[in-house]
């Protein structure tokens, strides 16, 4: 893999520097079931096999999916994140796995060649973006011809300020959907809060569609992620906490040639409804 000379340090994302140690004791002591028992299953169905792969883990924190990738063989695999205390923190855990690297980045302006990786994955980054257009350039630029780029986030058209609590059911005005949302507010995760409030910016879909368009990507498909009939019928905790969609994949990929179809669009769900 090439990488462009050094740029500046980013500037860090403040409130992820403040609630740094909070996320990393999330993540690490799996308190996030949307995580555990949901989106991580479905994200690295899209993400397929990986074996041998180049793979840029753009948005990492504090790395965990960097890991999980390197373990299941990726060549090598590059957790990229704006905030030095996550890449620290993503650092120390990762020593015995040489093809889990990290660096402190701006998604915005990667610090990679062209054509760099194989893959790209975006879990739960974009909504922290207040611009997703240079962003998503960067992601598109340093894919390699056939690369592809796994990309979860919430879910445009449902999610609200504590979405995913039940007792809050409004419905979204028209006029807010096609509005970028800003949602301010703390993280609350299995009854920890986190330290400080974070940003969302949630956009209509077709904010999504056109930046990956508009960046030479194509659309490979676009799915929701939910829980299955067998875990609603188990769990009251997800029928408590799933009271309407919260997630969407989207998975794209990079032309082989330039003059390759812009609109492929091919479902392949990732819902578990009906399974066992
Ligand atoms: C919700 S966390 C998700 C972290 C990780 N992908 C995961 O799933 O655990 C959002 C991450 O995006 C990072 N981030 C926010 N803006 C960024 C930017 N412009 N460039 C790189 N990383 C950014 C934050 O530092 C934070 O680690």
């Amino acid at each position: 893999m090439t990488e462009a000379p050094a740029i500046p340090a980013p500037a860090a994302s403040s409130h992820w520097e403040r609630n740094a140690e909070f996320w990393v004791r999330i993540i690490r002591e799996r308190r996030d079931r949307y995580r555990t028992e949901l989106t991580d299953e479905a994200v690295l169905a899209a993400v397929g096999p990986c074996h041998g792969l180049d793979v840029l883990d753009a948005g990492c924190g504090e790395g965990y999916l960097t890991r999980e990738i390197a373990r299941l063989g990726a060549r090598q695999v590059t957790g990229a994140d704006k905030s030095p205390a996550l890449i620290a923190a993503a650092r120390a855990v990762s020593a015995g796995q040489p093809a889990a690297r990290f660096r402190e980045a701006d998604v915005a302006a990667l610090p990679f060649g062209d054509a760099s990786f194989d893959l790209g994955i975006v879990n739960h980054v974009l909504n922290d973006l207040p611009d997703i257009t240079s962003p998503v350039r960067e992601l598109a630029r340093v894919l390699r011809p056939g690369g592809r780029l796994v990309i979860l986030m919430l879910h445009p058209c449902f999610y609200g300020d504590r979405a995913e609590r039940q007792a809050i059911r409004r419905t979204l005005p028209v006029a807010d959907y096609f509005a970028a949302r800003e949602i301010e507010q703390h993280f609350e995760v299995d009854g920890i809060v986190s330290p400080e409030p974070t940003t969302s910016w949630v956009r209509p879909l077709e904010a999504y569609t056109e930046a990956i368009t508009g960046s030479g990507l194509y659309l490979t498909s676009l799915t929701e992620p939910h829980p299955s009939d067998a875990q609603l019928g188990a769990s009251e905790w997800w029928r408590e906490n799933f009271p309407r969609p919260l997630f969407l994949l989207i998975t794209a990929a990079r032309p082989m040639t330039s003059g390759q179809a812009s609109c492929q669009v091919s479902n392949s769900p990732t819902s578990r409804r009906g399974s066992a």
